[in-house]
């Protein structure tokens, strides 16, 4: 936070596309002129053009994007976009450059709460959390069963984690402390140092083939798109556990829907959805579908820091210093 920092002389014109956390509102309104949006829906794209008018920066978030369309036509006043949010999908850079818009994200604030509810999706699937919930809130559960809800433990088993950057890290420093051996796949090797003997797999699918336990970590992108469809889906082990905290589009559903209907994969831990909020309806009915709604960074601490992250860039920006999480 700017403790005890001056507020910016002319307070520039901040509107913002989502309602953030109490403490967030409260700094931005210090230093910025704010155009609140109070409500969880996010600010559709005819109002964000509106409430743009004059404005000398846009803070966004996943849920309220900005493509190549809507930039086209904000008015020149804008000069930043800020996102709420380490992943930038939403956002459509290279347009954003071409206006000369200055494009900032929140990276590692959320990396531990991000690789902390993937330990969840982990356990939650391979222990069959949610049809333990489930037994109990119907008013089913008979009593201890020693063949009840067996799941899988983690101790042991290789988790294949796909995309290697600090959450990747963050959560194989977590699945180290549960005794699984990490296997990675990255587009580049890391040093020893960040590798911490996890094995490093140039080729994904050689890796697919070693992963009792599977764990999406990469970004959304073109590259990444439909990584896990059908045919790699074949090439895990019998009766793996898949996880996917990272992004929805990674993931073919139908097909892993498929293999969880038919047992090829026992289990799946999911907090992210392609098309979200809408979710494949085919993951309704699974019991061996472990599903969270996007909770990635969702805990007070963290959702605080993301804020206070984008406003730090802003500040940047406008007080003529170099903006310390440019994406563009
Ligand atoms: C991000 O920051 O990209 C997350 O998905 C939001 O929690």
């Amino acid at each position: 936070r700017r403790e005890g920092k001056t507020p910016l002389p002319n307070k520039p014109v901040l509107l913002v596309t989502r309602c953030l956390p109490d403490a967030v509102v409260e700094r931005a309104k210090r230093d910025y002129d704010v155009r609140l949006h109070q409500q969880d829906e996010p600010l559709p794209a005819d109002a964000i053009l509106a409430g743009a008018a004059g404005a000398d920066a846009i803070m966004t978030a996943p849920g309220a994007p900005l493509k190549a369309e809507l930039l086209a036509k904000l008015p020149a006043s804008v000069r930043m976009i800020a996102t709420f949010s380490v992943g930038f999908d939403h956002l459509d850079l290279p347009a954003a450059k071409a206006r000369g818009i200055a494009v900032s994200n929140t990276p590692d604030v959320l990396t531990d709460a991000t690789a902390d509810i993937t330990l969840l999706c982990l356990l939650g699937a391979s222990r069959r959390a949610w049809e333990g919930q489930d037994m109990l809130r119907r008013e089913e559960w008979v009593g201890w069963n020693p063949r009840q809800l067996m799941g899988w433990s983690l101790g042991g088993k290789r988790l294949g984690i796909y995309g290697m950057g600090r959450i990747g890290r963050a959560v194989a420093d977590r699945a180290r402390a549960f005794g699984m051996k990490i296997l990675y796949h990255n587009r580049s090797r890391l040093a020893p140092e960040l590798e911490q003997g996890a094995v490093y797999y140039a080729d994904a699918e050689a890796m697919l083939k070693a992963s009792q336990f599977l764990s999406l970590n990469a970004p959304a992108s073109a590259e990444t798109d439909n990584f896990l469809d059908a045919r790699r889906i074949a090439l895990l082990p019998d009766g793996a556990i898949v996880v996917n905290t990272a992004r929805g589009t990674l993931v073919d559903d139908e097909a892993l829907i498929a293999a969880l209907k038919s047992g090829k994969l026992a289990a799946a831990g999911i907090d992210v959805y392609r098309g979200e909020p809408k979710l494949h309806p085919g993951y309704l009915p699974l019991k061996n579908a472990y599903l969270l709604p996007h909770l990635g960074s969702a805990t007070v601490e963290t959702r605080n820091a993301m804020g206070f992250c984008a406003l730090d860039n802003l500040d940047a920006f406008f007080a003529g210093k170099d903006v310390p999480n440019r994406i563009a």
